[in-house]
């Protein structure tokens, strides 16, 4: 049966992930390899982007076409200023159901409090290690684990819970790291999620050698601790979901890679300046800030959004091979 407001695919439009910055104090080399974005790299001008009354304002337009959850992005979201003004509108949103904000955690110890306060109801904080030199050659900026490790500490102090933490595995960078993290981050304060490191954008030199697949996680985990499947929490969720029922954790696995989801995606990105992707792996956008500066009404607005949808047929993941090699934009910029 065909779903009202559905893309190509039958997919319903249901996931805002909302950049909004295209900055970040890490340089991690999965995602912004110091090489590409160095001292002299151009990000956004602040001209270009959104304004908080421009986000909440889309964020309102989404909404009113099905979103029921955002999930607020960087680069490194915390970098941006007043973030908790912007956490407080969208809050606000008659409809909305889930706010989330993925980090990596740099400025948690300061931050969670007050974004708590504004209303924001999960974090998700990237750790690729809990080996401290390990984790600063990862950052490639020399960030000790410590503080992030407090910025988490901070966040469950808040009320936030469980937290979700983000381990992207490198083969031979942190892959001696899963066991370490997955005793580290026990108990049902939090949800440990392992990624299958992906070939988004087109600066990270990824290689197939180089992705520590789903299968092998959990083959790894399995000879350190019982790990039981359980069934997903909603139908298109990315991560494949255990249980170790020793440390009462649960554990997820995400596969992009090596099992896509494409078929049950239902979200949508937009760019710090109003770019609006309908794949991860999209190459260009289209431009909403020319619409919501060129004097359009939220209807028109919407108009043209359910249009985009409407046409979507991207299932990225799932044809990986075909689009090898094609341009696309860097994951800093659609915020994973
Ligand atoms: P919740 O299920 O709401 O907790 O969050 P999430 O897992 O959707 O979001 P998060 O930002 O924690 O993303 C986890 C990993 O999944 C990141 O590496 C993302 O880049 C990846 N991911 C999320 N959505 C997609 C997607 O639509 N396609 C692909 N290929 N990867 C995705
Ligand atoms: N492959 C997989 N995950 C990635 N992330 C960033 N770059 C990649 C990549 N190449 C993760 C971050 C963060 C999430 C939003 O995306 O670590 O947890
Ligand atoms: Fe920054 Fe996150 Fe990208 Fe690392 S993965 S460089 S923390 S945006
Ligand atoms: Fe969605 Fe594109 Fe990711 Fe597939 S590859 S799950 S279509 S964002």
């Amino acid at each position: 049966l065909p779903v009202a407001g559905a893309d190509g695919l039958g997919r319903a439009l249901r996931d805002l992930r909302l950049s909004v910055t295209d900055r970040c104090n890490f340089r991690c080399g999965y995602c912004m390899p110091k090489e590409v974005f160095g001292r002299d790299h151009a990000f956004q001008p602040k001209s270009e982007l959104l304004s908080f009354e421009e986000m909440e304002r889309l964020a309102r337009i989404f909404v009113g076409l099905g979103v029921e959850k955002i999930r607020v992005t960087g680069g490194e979201p915390l970098l941006k200023r007043d973030l908790p003004v912007l956490i407080g509108k969208l809050a606000a949103l008659k409809g909305l159901k889930d706010l989330a904000m993925t980090t990596n955690g740099s400025a948690l110890a300061v931050m969670a409090k007050p974004l708590f306060e504004a209303g924001l109801k999960r974090v998700t904080v990237s750790v690729d290690a809990l080996d401290d030199s390990v984790f600063r050659r990862m950052n490639d900026v020399d960030f000790p684990v410590n503080r992030v490790l407090k910025g988490i500490d901070a966040a469950l102090e808040a009320g936030f819970g469980p937290v979700k933490i983000n381990m992207v595995v490198k083969r031979g960078v942190n892959e001696d790291q899963m066991v370490p993290m997955a005793r580290h981050f026990a108990g049902p304060q939090y949800v440990l999620r392992f990624i299958e490191y992906m070939d988004v954008g087109a600066t990270n030199g990824w290689r197939l050698d180089d992705v520590v697949t789903a299968k092998e996680i959990v083959r790894r985990l399995s000879g350190e601790m019982d790990l039981l499947p359980v069934a997903a929490n909603y139908v298109g969720e990315v991560a494949r979901r255990f249980r170790c029922a020793v440390s009462d954790t649960e554990i997820g696995v995400i596969a992009s890679v090596t099992q896509p989801f494409c078929r049950g995606c239902t979200r949508a990105r937009v760019a710090a300046d109003g770019e609006f992707f309908t794949c991860l792996f999209g190459a260009k956008g289209h431009d909403l800030r020319a619409l919501l500066r060129g004097g359009l009404s939220d209807e028109r607005v919407a108009d043209a959004i359910r249009a985009v949808w409407g046409a979507r047929d991207d299932r990225y993941s799932e044809v990986r091979s075909e689009g090898a090699g094609m341009p696309r934009a860097e994951m800093s910029k659609l915020g994973g």
